[in-house]
């Protein structure tokens, strides 16, 4: 991933990016947040901005939302100031970093943005058929879809396919365009001229142009709306781009790589995609398996997230039981990968003694896996349904809200407070748990304060 440092570089703050690049992060550094925004503009882009907290850190934010330019931005400080940590994190910061840094939470930040490094671990046959299949595409220059339910690991098949391809050592640039609004969605991907609109104060380098040379992922494609897919196209067939406000065709040079975990053809069924879009990305369709399809995946997954979990907790490694590798493999596993990874993820935190047992492998709800499973002899169907009775049981008789109320108490209590790892945990954003943690505290409810000395004060001052 790349961070770009904004501030004056000192001794704690240079400490802090030592760790950073031992940790594989791309650094580069400016001293003022104009620089910053500068430097985005121009497609030198950035996962994520580390900023000191004695600059102006909202103007930067401001500065950046109106040119349309989205990269999460933490906070961090040397003299140990509440205030101001909290003010950084009311001024949009999604985390405070308190300096000198703590080796855990730079890795545990960096992680919670973006982490490029993750393997494509697989042992079933189905799951091989589909990696060999994506060997023999990768370096060609044809446009891949790649499908499959949520969190089978389409992103990492992504990165795989561009690791395999001839344009390797170039830019892999990845958009979510589910995750951007339209209007702003365009600029993202196309860039736009200086004056194109209100805030356009700068021309502005998008993704189509910043991954030149090597690959942009559409992430979520079917989400992208009707004018951009037109867009889309004439860039696709015509290896041109046009800039918002621009009136000169810019030349692209890229490999276009596309996700979606709905059904594209249906989408074009029910006239929410274009036919000839979807042609023209489904040169190839690499289709993942669940994990559910790919019972031989578990268990060399789930002992992967041990050690890489281990590895960023700072605790050792520790085997899982034989009971827990029963467990794992009657599961079923509706979240894919994610969940897994997400499960042993908790196991690490939660395990006690020499090994990790089915004990400490936990559903999101706290239910152990094992509770799910009676008589280990009954057949996969039947361990099905009891799976399947065992979870409604638990969520019968309660509201959704209730259950997310329990779901993010308990995750953020399983992760000691930590905000960072609770937030990855449950897939959504530091801000957004922030904002449920404040609405939970106003209704009374006790909130486990972060272990970090001064990230406490900062998340305190809203929600004590
Ligand atoms: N084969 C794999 N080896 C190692 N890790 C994996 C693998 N597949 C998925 N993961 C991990 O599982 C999580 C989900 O994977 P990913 O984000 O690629 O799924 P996705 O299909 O893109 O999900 P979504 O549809 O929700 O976007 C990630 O944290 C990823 O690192
Ligand atoms: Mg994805």
């Amino acid at each position: 991933m790349r961070l770009l440092v904004v501030g004056r570089l000192s001794g704690q703050l240079a400490a802090a990016v030592k760790m950073a690049m031992a940790h594989g992060a791309k650094v580069s550094h400016v001293e003022r947040t104009d620089q910053a925004t500068e430097q985005l503009r121009r497609g030198q882009g950035a996962d994520l901005l580390m900023v000191d907290y004695n600059l102006d850190i909202g103007a930067l934010i401001a500065a950046n939302d109106a040119e349309r330019i989205f990269v999460p931005v933490v906070a961090c400080g040397v003299d140990n100031d509440a205030e101001k940590a909290a003010a950084a994190i009311r001024a949009g910061a999604k985390e405070f970093i308190p300096l000198p840094p703590d080796a855990d939470l730079i890795a545990a930040v960096l992680a919670a943005v973006a982490d490029d490094e993750r393997p494509l671990i697989s042992a079933d046959p189905s799951m091989q058929a589909v990696i060999k299949l994506a060997d023999q595409v990768a370096r060609s220059e044809a446009s891949i879809l790649i499908t499959g339910e949520s969190g089978v690991g389409k992103e990492v098949m992504a990165r795989y396919l561009h690791q395999q391809s001839k344009r390797a050592e170039r830019a892999f640039i990845s958009v979510n365009c589910a995750a951007i609004p339209d209007n702003l969605l365009e600029s993202e991907l196309f860039g736009h001229e200086k004056g194109a609109f209100t805030g356009a104060v700068a021309r502005r380098i998008g993704k189509f142009e910043e991954a030149d040379g090597g690959t942009l992922l559409l992430d979520e494609i079917s989400e992208m709306d009707a004018r951009l897919q037109a867009k889309l196209l004439r860039a696709i067939q015509e290896r041109v781009i046009d800039r918002v406000g621009g009136t000169r065709p810019v030349p692209v040079n890229i490999r276009i790589l596309a996700t979606s975990n709905r059904d594209l053809a249906k989408a074009v069924a029910e006239g929410t995609f274009r036919e000839d879009l979807l042609y023209r990305l489904n040169v190839v369709n690499l289709r993942l398996p669940s994990l559910r399809e790919r019972p031989g995946d578990v268990a060399v997954l789930a002992d992967h997230f041990v050690k890489k979990y281990a590895a960023a907790n700072g605790v050792p490694a520790r085997p899982l039981s034989q009971d827990a590798r029963r467990a794992l493999a009657a599961h079923r596993w509706p979240g894919n990968v994610r969940e897994l990874e997400n499960a042993m993820h908790r196991a690490v935190l939660l395990a006690v003694g020499a090994e990790i047992d089915a004990e400490a492998i936990r559903l999101p709800d706290g239910q152990p896996l094992t509770g799910a499973i009676a008589g280990s002899d009954a057949g996969p169907a039947a361990r099905a349904a009891q799976t399947a009775d065992a979870v409604s049981r638990a969520y019968v008789g309660q509201t959704v809200a209730q259950m997310e109320k329990t779901l993010i108490l308990d995750t953020l209590t399983h992760c000691l407070g930590n905000r960072t790892h609770a937030a990855n945990i449950l897939g959504i954003s530091i801000r957004t748990l922030r904002n449920k943690l404040n609405e939970y505290s106003d209704e009374g409810t006790r909130i486990m304060a972060p272990q970090t000395g001064i990230a406490t004060s900062a998340y305190g001052a809203n929600a004590a």
